[in-house]
């Protein structure tokens, strides 16, 4: 089954054999079937955090469970499910158009709900942990149906237990244990508006509006994506491809006294965190390409594919560009950055 139609890098790959889950009692039946139920599993939602450097041997489990439903309605707020196979943003745009506000500054992120809390998504000081209520998924190798909390989900930076390898595999996460069938959100009547992001905060001093609404906030934002980030639809990409690092006061200190531009923000507990993006421009990557792996043009924390879908990038093209980026990163400011999609 080809792939390049299911990841947002728009890379060449196939799926030995692909099933489509659109109920859960479809999970349900893989794992009934002898042939399929003992062989390993991959859960693929909307694609657009994947690198496939290579043909998937796992059976691809790709989820497609649709529905959104208001689950309750408290004096407090509203929780509200949606089918893990439901695109991300049209389920922000559903919420809005209720009059249910909260995850107005996660537009435009693409991928669907199921894979929102694989990676805690997040954009413009918002996470999705923010807005988390619950999640349902079943086990895959029980069948078992189970719900977690956001405790439970331990949430990180772009990290939960969905990114940690299974006990089976010697670890403590769900990953390749678990398919995420649905994801609840809670969004509190005790609305405020969200706009400490730099990006936010000009579009408020341009407009004039003191007190945006949600559905403001929300054209804002894809606004402020339109002209940052590229379509995946029309340039393949996988978002941010590192992580912005962390580091120790001193660190930071050190590399303000040899690059006193550097972009940095003071985290919580004192430590910093450096913008990655700025680290890779200031190495002069940006707009360089290597092969048919690019760098973009506006923000160089995102990799694109400059192949056509005749001759794509290849996933191992993009991990060459990836490696060279992290060895001139580190070689002028000895900060090991990260990738942030899940490397196939
Ligand atoms: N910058 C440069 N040159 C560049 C890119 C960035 O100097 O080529 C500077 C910018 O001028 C800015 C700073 O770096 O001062 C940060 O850039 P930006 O505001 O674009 O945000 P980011 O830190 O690069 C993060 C997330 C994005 C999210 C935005 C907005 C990560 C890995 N990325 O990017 O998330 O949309 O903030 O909140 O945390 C994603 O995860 O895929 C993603 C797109």
């Amino acid at each position: 089954v080809p792939l390049q139609g299911c990841n947002t890098f728009g890379i060449a790959a196939r799926a030995h054999t692909l099933v489509r889950v659109r109920a859960p009692q479809d999970v349900q039946d893989v794992l009934a079937d002898p042939l399929l139920a003992r062989s390993p599993k991959f859960v693929l939602g909307g694609g657009s955090n994947i690198v496939l450097t290579g043909d998937v041997e796992p059976l691809v489990l790709k989820m497609e469970i649709r529905g959104m439903r208001l689950l309750e309605e408290t004096d407090r707020g509203w929780i509200v499910e949606a089918g893990a196979g439901e695109a991300w943003h049209d389920a922000v745009a559903w919420t809005l158009a209720h009059g249910w506000p909260g995850l107005e500054n996660l537009a435009l992120i693409p991928g669907t709900v199921g894979a929102a809390p694989v990676q805690n998504i997040g954009a413009y000081g918002v996470e999705l942990q923010d807005r988390f209520h619950s999640l349902r998924a079943v086990d895959l190798d029980t069948g078992a149906t189970f719900e977690l909390d956001a405790s439970q989900c331990a949430f990180g930076y772009r990290d939960s237990v969905f990114k940690h390898r299974s006990p089976a595999a010697g670890g403590f996460g769900l990953a390749g244990r678990a398919i995420i069938t649905h994801v609840r959100f809670w969004l509190s009547k005790d609305w405020r508006p969200e706009l400490g992001y730099l990006d936010l905060e000009k579009k408020r001093e341009e407009s004039g509006i003191q007190q945006p609404s949600a559905q403001q906030i929300f054209e804002w934002v894809c606004e402020v994506r339109r002209a940052k980030l590229p379509d995946p639809a029309v340039v393949g990409n996988a978002g941010s491809f590192f992580k912005n690092p962390t580091v120790t006061p001193e660190q930071c200190q050190d590399i303000i006294a040899r690059e006193p531009k550097v972009v940095h923000y003071v985290l919580p507990d004192g430590r910093f965190k450096l913008a990655a993006g700025w680290l890779i421009d200031a190495c002069g990557w940006r707009g360089k390409s290597v092969g048919k792996a690019g760098v973009y043009d506006r923000q160089a924390l995102v990799l694109v594919n400059r192949g056509t879908p005749e001759a794509s990038v290849t996933g191992g093209e993009v991990m060459t560009l990836a490696r060279a980026i992290q060895t001139s990163v580190y070689e002028r400011f000895g900060i090991r950055l990260e990738p942030e999609p899940v490397v196939v």
